[in-house]
């Protein structure tokens, strides 16, 4: 996260307020709250134009948007977006800064690609990689929709038999904490895959970091092991010669628009 967080902390603020409760929700946006807090006290992410690709819901959406950044989510499914907007219009302080679209990440990026060079600050897709056919064609589209340094926060699963044994057969055959077939193992990623596939479409990985999920408090937590979940950073090129090379190896974003998701 650092390249996206470099400029100018007020110096004036030394000492950091506690963190609030919206802001423990996003744990690996640690360094981008940190900045930003000491600038806008309980907004720290005011100013920044952020993208939460396969919001569902919007459960990620709206605290972003309550930590002051103004979010755009989307996702495919029409019904999710249309509980997204009704949740989120009980909220009138949402209003102005949390909108969603019912449209893939490929059909934005081809939107941009009209409009010009990327306008998002960060781009975030949680639980989402796991769900999609051609993360070739999302590491080009990410790239595309993102301004020169802006960052990409991915959370997802790692491809190990841990990950089958704890996150198929356990939570979803087992204990049933997740609707049996939501997962396929097979589009599983693991963190040095995501990392390479990433650095091919002009991104630079700061950080991977393990989460953890405990069931019975189901809050998350971080810890050193990337065996099951894990949370990745990285900054798009300030220079990014990317795009060329991404059209001659894969057709153009508009070609996609039926990646599968689950
Ligand atoms: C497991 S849900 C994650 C929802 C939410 N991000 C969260 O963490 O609670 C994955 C979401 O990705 C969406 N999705 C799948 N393919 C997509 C695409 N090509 N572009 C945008 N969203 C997509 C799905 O519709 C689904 O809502």
């Amino acid at each position: 996260m650092k390249n996206f967080l470099v400029h100018d902390p007020s110096p004036a603020e030394d000492s950091e307020p506690e963190m609030t409760e919206e802001e423990k929700k996003i744990p690996s946006w640690d360094n981008l709250l940190n900045v930003h807090r000491a600038r806008h006290p309980g907004k720290p992410l005011a100013g920044l134009r952020i993208l939460d690709v396969g919001c569902g819901g919007g459960l990620l959406t709206e605290p972003l948007g309550r930590l002051g950044a103004n979010v755009l989510g989307i996702d495919p499914v029409e019904d999710s977006i249309y509980t997204a907007q009704l949740h989120a219009s009980y909220d009138p302080d949402l209003s102005d800064r949390v909108s969603y679209q019912a449209c893939t990440l490929e059909e934005l990026s081809s939107e941009e690609e009209v409009q010009g060079a990327g306008q998002f600050d960060a781009v975030v897709a949680s639980e989402v990689v796991e769900h999609l056919a051609d993360l070739e064609t999302f590491a080009f589209c990410c790239n595309q929709v993102l301004k020169p340094g802006g960052s990409l926060f991915i959370t997802t699963i790692n491809k190990t038999n841990l990950s089958y044994a704890l996150g198929i057969v356990v939570a979803e055959q087992l204990l049933r904490i997740v609707p049996s077939g939501t997962h396929d193992w097979e589009k599983f990623i693991s963190p040095v895959e995501l990392e390479r596939l990433l650095e091919s479409n002009g991104f630079s990985v700061q950080s991977v970091q393990g989460m953890l999920y405990n069931p019975v408090s189901g809050a998350w937590s971080w810890t050193n092991s990337t065996a099951i979940n894990y949370a990745l950073h990285a900054v798009k090129h300030r220079d990014d010669p990317q795009p060329d090379r991404a059209e001659e190896r894969s057709p153009r974003p508009e070609d996609h628009t039926a990646a599968t998701h689950s």
